[in-house]
């Protein structure tokens, strides 16, 4: 069997699979990357046949999916669990799964582990990780095992008891130079994209101008290569306030609160 893919052309070229090199495309053709998370077989499904780009399953998901108060006690296992039913779901999109709190902190050699249990057991086309130039080290060797990482920079989740809460980053100028730097190195160690999340959108269209691969914005202005929202905000589906920057796009909680009282009021 040959693994050349050949290229159709017009209509069939819209279907086609959504890989780092299509994302890379997009960048220099100034086309807008699209993303969401999904946490499931039907969002999975239905984000993906909706046409958007970029699917990650989020470790998010231990607040919106689970409950928990912050993403930090997230398993591996969970996670795994979750991403194989969202890879049920996902055809066309590039698939990334969030390595979780802990997963990747101990040794190289365990975050490897983990990686690949994502790649071959969860269906991953790319993990993510968070943090900046000292994770450098770590995504070259991911990427030397064929494994495609999203870095994740700015406001990062997994860090909030160092952070203190979930702030915006990059407000002061030795924080806008340490971003700089973050976005440089993990550029440099082989990642295929950047996640920007929570910093100053002047900050993200300096490092999206510089950078050659696509950033990918959340709450760090328009500028940016593509923009991704995390399901339950952008649909609210969620049980407190939203973040200021998170547009919503349709309220799915009351559709299903009114459903359910009319299911109630039939029976
Ligand atoms: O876990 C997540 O949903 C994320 C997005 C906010 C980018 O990392």
């Amino acid at each position: 069997m040959s693994h050349v893919q050949v290229r159709p052309s017009g209509a069939e070229f819209s279907s086609l699979k959504v890989t780092p090199r299509t994302l890379l495309e997009k960048k220099r053709n100034h086309q807008p990357i699209t993303a969401l998370t999904a946490y499931d077989y039907p969002s999975g499904r239905i984000v993906d046949e909706a046409g958007i780009d970029l699917v990650l399953v989020g470790d998010s998901l231990a607040m919106t999916v689970l409950g928990h108060e912050s993403t930090l006690s997230l398993t591996v296992e969970e996670m795994l669990h979750h991403a194989r039913a969202v890879r049920r779901g996902v055809r066309r999109a590039f698939l990334v799964v969030d390595m979780p709190y802990g997963s990747y902190h101990l040794s190289a050699e365990d975050a490897l582990r983990n990686a690949l249990s994502f790649v071959k057991d969860g269906g991953a086309e790319a993990v993510k990780i968070e943090g900046g130039h000292r994770r450098a080290s770590l995504v070259e060797e991911l990427t030397a095992a064929e494994i495609p990482v999203v870095g994740h920079i700015g406001l990062t989740p997994q860090s909030v008891l160092r952070m203190g809460g979930y702030r915006v980053q990059g407000r002061s100028n030795p924080e806008i130079e340490e971003i700089l730097e973050d976005a440089a190195a993990l550029e440099g160690a082989g990642a295929v994209a950047l996640v920007l999340e929570g910093i100053p959108r002047e900050l993200a269209e300096q490092i999206t101008a510089t950078a050659k691969i696509p950033t990918i914005g959340i709450g760090a202005g328009p500028g940016c290569d593509g923009q991704i929202l995390v399901f339950h905000d952008a649909f609210e589906l969620t049980f407190t306030s939203s973040a200021k920057f998170v547009r919503e796009f349709a309220d799915a909680g009351s559709v299903l609160r009114e459903g359910i009282a009319r299911y109630k009021d039939a029976v």
